[in-house]
């Protein structure tokens, strides 16, 4: 029985006196999920293996062995015919069996001056990398959509809202870049996390490194790392990269939160900026006026999980002693919704963006309501001598004139301007019109239209996406 046993159930069978219970057996397994890891997990062992071949502790023929058996399983796995088996615990033993099954001894050498530690810690780091790189794209295919709408409206007048109360007017272009820089920051935070995901942990072995004349070196240049872990301890056990890059995804999703939060708000008949093509809302099952913005605010509560998983990983590691603890094997499930929630949320803006219907005349309404151009007022005021307090107040008492009048600044008579000061005079003109206000803010980040297009050459630049480049 015990001989059958050892055989048969585990790697670790020999030390035991009976197999795992079912419990536990599907308690600690982890296979139902890292076996996404399979790819990487594979791509990291033949880089060991051909290390192992060079610096002459497995022979030439068991690398070829070992080769040809990986293809054999990358085969399989494309072809949903490998037979993945929770009594194997995890991705890598579940390969790691196969593997031996196709080529025997040369199967079971491979595992030689490795550990599972530092092989999963590798294939995290290598997984990472792609999704980080993925993200990268749709995040510049996201800037990019942004840019062509703020393209087309560098010029269109909404009201800005301070408090969520009008404020001053400002093109929606401006307000469209504001996401353009809050995503290209996201994206270097992206890279600056990148830097410290692609160092290879692989030699630390279990934690103390190995006995083995091993080569890191050479495995991290094969496999496209920027640098070796440093220390065979931390190399196992530390999760902060996954860390980091679950607080740059909430960072993300905080971004396509307020977005969302503004889509939505926008998208409400009382406000009616813009609307939204009925491929991306729902219905109501009971209400049939309804059209409801149910991408943005999905958006918005997914990001509530995204945070989860950043406080669930930091929880994780928090109470860890060195090195590596079973503990690590939770990393696998927060930071792939993370990564799938981020990825999937920032595809489907790629495509709702350009589809946004903007309601200009809205948008101009709303900014000619609230006395959007008193802070105008008051600065020609200023240019005229007076100082900033006392153009201020002398403005305070305008506005309250026209709000008892019903009337907008621009609509009093520059007889009863003059009224509040006799600084006033004709060159008021343009000063208190939309159009005005908007083109007087004509600085680097202004919000006047020429700012804005200035703006928009130096995005396309950066995300190479210049008209005429690609055939726009
Ligand atoms: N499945 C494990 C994980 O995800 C692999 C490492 C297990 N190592 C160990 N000594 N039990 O972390």
């Amino acid at each position: 029985m015990t001989e059958q046993f050892r055989n048969k159930d585990t790697a670790w069978s020999a030390r035991f006196t009976e197999p795992v219970s079912e419990l536990v057996k599907r308690y600690t397994a982890s296979v139902s999920f890292d076996r996404r890891l399979a790819t990487v997990d594979i791509r990291g062992s033949l880089a060991h293996a051909e290390m192992l071949a060079h610096v002459g502790i497995l022979s030439a023929a068991d690398l070829l062995s070992i080769r040809n058996g990986f293809s054999t399983i990358e085969q399989e796995i494309g072809d949903g015919a490998f037979n993945w088996s929770v009594d194997l615990e995890d991705v890598h033993l579940n390969i790691e069996r196969r593997l031996t099954e196709l080529v025997g001894d040369a199967g079971k050498r491979l595992h030689t001056a490795r550990s599972r530690n530092d092989q999963v810690a590798t294939d995290i780091r290598l997984w990472l990398r792609d999704t980080i790189d993925e993200l990268d794209l749709a995040l510049r295919a996201l800037q990019t959509e942004f840019v062509d709408l703020a393209e087309t409206h560098a010029g269109t007048i909404m009201p800005g809202f301070t408090h969520l109360q009008v404020a001053q007017p400002v093109t929606f272009g401006h307000h469209l870049l504001a996401y353009v820089e809050m995503l290209s920051r996201d994206a270097w935070r992206l890279q600056d996390c990148r830097r410290r995901v692609n160092q290879l942990p692989l030699g630390a072995a279990a934690l103390a490194g190995t006995s083995f004349p091993i080569d890191r070196a050479r495995v991290a240049r094969s496999l496209g790392f920027e640098g070796v872990c440093g220390n065979s301890l931390d190399a196992v056990s530390d999760r902060d990269f996954a860390i980091e890059f679950c607080a740059a995804a909430s960072l993300i999703m905080m971004h396509i939160s307020r977005l969302s939060e503004e889509l939505v708000l926008w998208m409400s008949p009382r406000v009616g900026f813009i609307d939204l093509p009925d491929r991306f809302c729902t219905g109501s099952s009971i209400m049939p006026q309804k059209k409801n913005p149910d991408v943005p605010e999905l958006a918005r509560g997914k990001t509530g999980r995204v945070n989860g998983h950043l406080v669930a990983l930091l929880t994780l590691m928090k109470g860890q002693p060195l090195a590596y603890n079973k503990d690590n094997q939770e990393d696998k499930e927060p930071l792939f919704d993370a990564a799938d929630t981020v990825l999937q949320t920032l595809r489907i803006f790629v495509e709702m963006v350009p589809g946004i219907e903007v309601r200009a005349d809205r948008m101009r309404m709303a900014a000619a309501e609230g006395f959007s151009t008193a802070t105008d007022l008051a600065d020609y005021l200023v240019r005229k001598g007076m100082p900033f307090r006392d153009a201020h107040e002398t403005v305070a008492l305008a506005v309250r004139k026209a709000s008892e009048r019903g009337v907008d600044l621009a609509e009093l008579t520059l007889e009863e301007l003059r009224g509040f000061s006799n600084l006033i005079e004709k060159d008021i003109g343009g000063v208190l019109t939309l159009e005005g206000s908007v083109s007087s803010r004509d600085h680097f980040g202004g919000t006047a239209p020429a700012q804005v297009r200035a703006a928009i050459a130096g995005h396309r630049e950066r995300l190479g996406t210049a008209v005429g480049e690609d055939g726009r």
